[in-house]
């Protein structure tokens, strides 16, 4: 049997063309505006500062009271296999979630953002406030190693999108080249 690849015949797909409502590209615009604003406000507020403790509180305070529609932010850093309760806004909430366990632990140990639209469908989701509906975590990382994470929830479901985890991983990077002067 001659080992040439077979071309197959594919028919041309046809072109799709969505059209793109108004209320869409508003949104996404006031999106990305309120990110890069978020970018520049956290930059300001790092500046000189290389406490970890001070500089994760901020940047807690400053996306839970920037972001719309939630109800909780805040820092799990990594020690040893356990992510360990750091500076948040919100409700108190659980102090210790071993590596893969919830949501958070799901996103350290897979070092992946995780969009979870629904948390009463996700398995094994931690629930630290009856009010999270949706959440998102994004992993710390400084370089190979996983740090932490950050994490917001919201009382609405479906709150986060692929914009919301560009534009909050922008600014854990920031973060995390800041506090390892990556950004001097
Ligand atoms: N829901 C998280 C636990 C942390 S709280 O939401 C603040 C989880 O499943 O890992």
């Amino acid at each position: 049997m001659s080992s040439k690849a077979v071309k197959k015949k594919v028919p041309a797909k046809k072109a799709v063309t969505k059209p793109v409502k108004k209320r869409d590209i508003k949104r996404t615009a006031a999106k990305t505006e309120l990110y890069a604003s978020l970018v520049m406000q956290l930059r300001s507020l790092l500046k000189g500062e290389y406490d970890f403790i001070a500089n994760t509180a901020n940047f807690s305070a400053l996306v839970y009271n920037a972001l719309p529609d939630v109800n909780w932010a805040g820092f799990y850093i990594l020690h040893e296999d356990v992510l360990v309760l750091g500076p948040f806004q919100g409700k108190p909430a659980c102090v210790r979630i071993p590596m893969g366990k919830g949501v958070c632990g799901f996103a350290a140990k897979q070092c992946e953002t995780v969009i979870v639209p629904n948390v009463h469908e996700f398995p094994g989701h931690i629930a630290c406030d009856s009010a999270s509906n949706s959440e998102i975590v994004i992993p710390l990382f400084d370089g190979a190693r996983v740090l932490g994470v950050f994490d917001v929830d919201s009382p609405t479901l479906k709150r986060f999108d692929d914009q919301d985890a560009e534009g909050l991983n922008e600014l854990v990077t920031v973060l995390v080249a800041h506090e390892e002067g990556l950004d001097e």
